[in-house]
């Protein structure tokens, strides 16, 4: 298990200073150098959020960094391993941290979104567990209220701290791909795949940035 308290603290302790994410807003934080090195070699395009469509969406690595460590902070998330896992699962949800709404097929999902594009019903329930508590009839306008709360970027931690089984987490915990596979099939519940900006291209990425053996 990928443990080592030192290069694990390195990575999430630099900025997360263990403030509640709740309301700050995640550019007005300064982002950890090496955080964001070791973000924008698992997402390559993270480096730069100029022109392409849902611009206004677009977080950058230094963006994201903050809120990210933050995250993995609050849910005790400390392994690299399992920073691995929601990293790659992240950026691959959001083609590289370009979104925080679903767009495709067009016109998109109303109120399905956040970091890892969540389902409107867990966005509800998990907007429930927040301090202070969002509610929100309208998926649409509860998605927004979420991201608001500056929150988009925890959703991932949340999922896989509730919803996955331990089992899984042993295995996301052991840094083996075949762990990470089944934290995809068996906890995300989708499917995996192969090649260029893939699940397994993102995670892969990730696995070598945070010293995983990848295997
Ligand atoms: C990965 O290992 C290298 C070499 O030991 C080390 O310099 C680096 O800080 C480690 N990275 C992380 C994220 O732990």
């Amino acid at each position: 298990m990928k443990t080592t308290a030192l290069t694990a603290a390195a990575l999430l302790l630099a900025t997360a200073t263990a403030k509640p994410l709740s309301g700050s807003q995640p550019e007005k934080r300064d982002a950890d150098p090496s955080a964001v090195a070791i973000l924008e070699t698992i997402v390559p395009t993270s480096k730069s959020c100029s022109g392409g469509e849902f611009s206004d969406e677009c977080a950058t690595a230094a963006q994201a960094a903050p809120p990210l460590l933050a995250s993995f902070h609050k849910y005790g998330l400390v392994t690299q391993s399992e920073q691995a896992a929601l990293i790659s699962y992240m950026a691959y949800e959001t083609a590289g941290f370009k979104y925080v709404r679903n767009h495709f097929p067009a016109p998109g999902r109303p109120g399905q979104g956040t970091r890892s594009m969540m389902m409107p019903n867990f966005v509800q329930e998990f907007a429930a567990t927040l301090q202070p508590a969002i509610s929100n009839p309208d998926p649409a306008a509860l998605l927004d209220d979420v991201i608001d709360a500056g929150a988009d970027w925890e959703a991932a931690s949340w999922y896989y701290t509730t919803k996955c089984t331990d089992e899984v987490k042993e295995g996301v915990k052991s840094g083996s791909k075949d762990g990470w596979k089944k934290y995809i099939t068996d906890c995300v519940e989708t499917t995996l795949d192969e090649g260029e900006n893939s699940r397994e291209a993102y995670w892969t990425r990730a696995a070598k940035a945070l010293n995983l053996s990848g295997d």
